[in-house]
């Protein structure tokens, strides 16, 4: 998006000169900013620290005025700036804030809160090439907060990396509606379908343990699905020069897979699988009635939604999915997944699945 930043070439012609800014914290961040302030020729920049180690000679050299103490001491003596930048360590961001409000600045930009979760994802390794699935996920995370819609899009390449695709079945089912019908007799007859536990995604519906391993007829044609679903995503790979979700296709891998059930006013919350590199869900059965339009969704898949405590109300790139019975879809596993909520008298029946990395 070059042509967007066109206007930063002309920048001379902006007259900020008259501006006052205040930057309260002493950190590399508020260096920065001031350095970007010099440049757009603002002089009356004032920084709050706590104790101003760090910073004194870099205001004297630059001619910028410190006030040592906090701001807690500060704010109210100051007159009302045309911008305040707050970039003080995260447990203080929250008080910092309130006092400049207390005091009437209304114009105050609050410096990166993506970088609450950096210690999460440097523990995980993020720095690392590998591939990790739950990094991944707060890596979307941080790109929503930090409103870095370019990077979240390379790393959710929906058009490259969500597969749609209506199954075939071998020859020993006439039709897909009859390996459908003898899924769900499968369902009905062998697997305990369980209350969601409180920690569990899934609300207003069950959810069975683990099926891939029960000796059936039908659970084998539906974990030669998979398999295939899994070669289908490699060879897709191809295309994808040095993607993140190329660099961790398993060599050795084991199918998981999982039956829900959703009843009315069933829904899943955003969600990842940490387990896995693929992720899936084929639908055996739905109701007649779901949302007909992306306005509409219910019952849809919806992705890109991160968990509700990440306050990301507003996320940067979604995309829903309409199920379709006898269709599969697959995705990375680091995708924020959800159902949206539906309501009627009919079931809404699938099979989950990971493919993980052994
Ligand atoms: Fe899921």
């Amino acid at each position: 998006m070059i042509e967007n930043y066109e206007w930063l070439k002309n920048i001379e012609k902006f007259n900020f000169a008259s501006k006052k800014v205040l930057i309260i914290g002493g950190g590399e961040i508020a260096k920065q900013y001031a350095l970007a302030f010099l440049k757009f020729h603002i002089s009356d920049i004032t920084i709050i620290v706590k104790t101003g180690d760090s910073i004194s000679n870099f205001c004297i050299e630059k001619n910028l005025k410190l006030l040592k103490g906090g701001f807690e001491i500060h704010l109210s003596n100051l007159k009302k700036m045309d911008l305040v930048i707050i970039a003080t360590p995260i447990p203080i961001l929250i008080n910092a804030t309130q006092l400049c409000i207390d005091n009437g600045q209304d114009n105050i930009l609050i410096e990166k809160p993506g970088s609450l979760y950096s210690k999460e994802l440097l523990s995980l390794s993020i720095k690392t090439n590998s591939f990790n699935t739950r990094a991944l996920s707060l890596q979307a995370v941080i790109f929503n907060l930090t409103h870095n819609k370019e990077s979240l899009i390379s790393l959710y390449r929906y058009h490259d990396l969500l597969r749609v695709e209506q199954i075939s079945v071998s020859e020993r089912y006439e039709s897909i509606d009859e390996f459908n019908g003898e899924l769900l007799a499968f369902l009905k007859n062998n697997v305990k379908m369980l209350s969601a536990s409180p920690n569990k995604a899934t609300t207003k519906g069950t959810q069975s343990r683990s099926i891939n391993a029960i000796q059936d007829a039908v659970m084998i044609e539906m974990n030669a699905l998979i398999g295939r679903a899994y070669e289908t995503a490699v060879t897709g790979c191809q295309n994808l020069s040095n993607h993140v979700f190329s660099r961790g296709i398993p060599k050795n891998y084991k199918i998981e897979s999982w039956a829900v059930n959703l009843r009315s006013g069933g829904f899943q919350l955003p969600h990842v699988h940490p387990s896995g590199w693929l992720s899936g869900c084929y639908y055996l059965k739905l109701p007649d009635r779901m949302g007909l339009d992306s306005n509409s969704p219910e019952g849809w898949l919806e992705f890109g939604r991160p968990e509700e405590k990440y306050g990301i109300t507003d996320p940067l790139a979604t995309y829903a999915y309409q199920p379709i019975e006898g269709e599969m879809v697959t995705f990375p596993s680091y995708f924020w997944h959800r159902t949206v909520p539906f309501l009627s008298d009919e079931r809404r029946i699938s099979i989950a699945f990971d493919i993980r990395p052994i």
